[in-house]
């Protein structure tokens, strides 16, 4: 076959790359999956260790387990007192830049190594480590501080959130923040989690590929909307302006965060559950979220019918993504606005990591084709 005949998938669009017990997108019935488990779910009614656990163990822990489980995720989850000398070097610049950066100072200096050919037992230890440290270095990255002690914390998300707000935070707080952690930890093969699967199929040390994760997470099209978001609210300012904004926005051909999925083809069960999250919380944002979901919704509807109309063929529909209830709920929670894509991060790198011992558990190195577009040979 001529390379003119050939044809290939733009954004490898509709392209299997893998299997994965981890989790599924049903994109059309708008339902996540979790290791054969509602996401939603989980969510609401389980703990980020008890879904951790689910996804490294294929089942839900029970008590004992879960005891013992969530202490070694505290106890991996330390910084060494150089590791945080060294993150309070590196973390210049803006807060996801020096989580990657000093994620992978960490495992340097831990001398982490490429996995192929090592004892599997030991990197899934590596693995789970770095995940762990999440939380702490994101703490140390905004604080430019040491962790504070938290003595007599229920977990993972209340952690985080002690780390940033300075004092332990009252239980709705850390259950709105939970529901969000779980909701985000895993995601079928989004990019960052394809972009980590690559690196790990090299034979990389898992340093190496959760690091290419955060990267990917640097762009708005994936992870980096929420603090558009807000800005977004703020442009808006009041519920009339809603309309005119957005029409503006959508005729000036931008994009409106926090709407559009590759994968849902019906409402984003992520997004109905964090919207509940937010009615519950009732807070100052959450007339203006409203009206605006409903006004954006409406244009991005006239607008695909237009763009159908003018390229005579279906435009998918847009919903409402994750991301812009996740900007509503976080700030309600108080986590500060720089800091959306680093909470995402200390999510979502549980995923990768259970995806990365996945992968190298079945290796098969990422080596796609690419048709040549190029001038012909001239010579
Ligand atoms: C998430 C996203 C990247 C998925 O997009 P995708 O599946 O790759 O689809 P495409 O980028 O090819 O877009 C398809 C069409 O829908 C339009 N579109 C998609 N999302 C849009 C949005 N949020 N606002 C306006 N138009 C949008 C595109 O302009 C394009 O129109 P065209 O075909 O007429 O040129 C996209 O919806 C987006 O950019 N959303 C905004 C950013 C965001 O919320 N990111 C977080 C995702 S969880």
């Amino acid at each position: 076959m001529n390379s003119e005949q050939q044809t290939f998938s733009a954004g490898l669009e509709g392209v299997i790359a893998c299997a994965t017990r981890l989790s599924h997108v049903d994109g059309e019935a708008g339902r996540l999956i979790f290791c054969g488990h509602n996401a939603v779910n989980l969510a609401t009614t389980r703990t980020v260790e008890e879904v951790w656990f689910l996804l490294h163990h294929g089942r839900l822990p029970d008590e004992t387990e879960l005891a013992s489980f969530k202490a070694k995720i505290e106890t991996l989850g330390a910084l060494s007192d150089k590791e945080v000398t060294l993150a309070r070097t590196l973390r210049a610049g803006e807060p996801l830049s020096a989580f990657r950066t000093v994620l992978s100072a960490i495992a340097s200096a831990r001398g982490y190594k490429p996995w192929l050919n090592r004892d599997q037992a030991v990197v899934e230890e590596e693995i789970l480590a770095l995940s762990a440290l999440a939380p702490q270095i994101v703490e140390v990255i905004h604080g430019d501080r040491a962790p504070l002690s938290k003595e007599g914390n229920n977990g993972y998300a209340e952690r985080y959130l002690w780390g940033l707000t300075g004092s332990q935070p009252n239980a709705d707080l850390t259950r709105a923040l939970e529901t969000y952690l779980i909701l985000t930890i895993d995601h079928g093969l989004n990019a960052s989690t394809f972009a980590a699967r690559v690196t790990a199929s090299t034979g990389a040390d898992v340093g190496a590929s959760l690091t290419t994760a955060v990267g990917t997470l640097s762009g708005p099209l994936h992870g980096g909307a929420p603090g558009p978001v807000l800005d977004m609210l703020d442009a808006i300012g009041t519920p009339e302006n809603a309309r005119p904004w957005v029409e503006q926005e959508l005729g000036a051909k931008r994009r409106i965060m926090g709407f559009g999925h590759r994968v849902y083809r019906t409402d984003d069960p992520r997004a109905i559950t964090l919207r509940s999250v937010a009615e519950k919380q009732n807070g100052p944002r959450i007339t203006l979220a409203r009206v605006v979901e409903q006004e954006v919704l409406a244009a991005l509807a006239a607008h695909q019918q237009q763009r159908s109309a003018e390229q005579g063929k279906q435009k998918r529909p847009l919903r409402t993504n994750v991301e812009f209830w996740t900007a509503v709920v976080l700030e309600h929670v108080g986590i500060p606005r720089e800091l959306y894509s680093s909470t995402f991060c200390t999510s979502r790198i549980i995923g990768w990591g259970e995806h990365i011992r996945e992968q190298l558990q079945n290796n098969k190195l990422f080596r796609p084709l690419s048709v040549y577009s190029g001038p012909p040979v001239s010579e």
